[in-house]
């Protein structure tokens, strides 16, 4: 079998949503101490919390890139409270799996989508649960 999905594949040579939107409304930026891979997320949103456009940027490997195209994909058009609900799992099955070592690479898209919207909910004065912030810690 191949190492990577052709969805991986796909989303790492013609990534989506790849840029940096200016006067974002929320930004967040994460990065990996491990394998130094830093990926950072752009939002822009409107007066109804709907996600109307989003850019990453990412400084790392093949399954990172694929992972942040792909979950700015998935956010894109949707409302904030949905975006929050997204997970590393549903961006792996979103790609058709990641190696289990690359697994991490997902949680930075994650991770980078809600520290964006945190951002968003602070700059707004938006209450939230801080729990709902919590860094997530994977086997691997
Ligand atoms: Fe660390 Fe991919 S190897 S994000």
């Amino acid at each position: 079998m191949a190492l990577y999905s052709d969805k991986v594949m796909d989303h790492f040579t013609n990534p989506r949503n790849v840029g940096k939107i200016e006067n974002a409304d929320g930004v967040g930026e994460v990065g990996n101490a491990r394998c130094g891979d830093i990926m950072k997320i752009y939002l822009e949103v409107d007066e109804n919390q709907i996600i109307t456009d989003v850019k990453f940027n990412t400084f790392g490997c093949a399954s990172a890139i694929a992972s942040s195209s792909m979950a700015t994909t998935l956010i894109k058009g949707k409302p904030i409270s949905e975006a929050l609900e997204l997970t590393n799992k549903a961006v792996v099955e979103a790609l058709e799996g990641l190696p289990p070592v690359k697994v991490h690479c997902s949680v930075l898209a994650e991770e980078a989508i809600k520290a964006a919207i945190k951002d968003y909910y602070d700059r707004n004065g938006i209450e939230y649960d801080p729990e709902q912030f919590k860094e997530k810690h994977i086997e691997e």
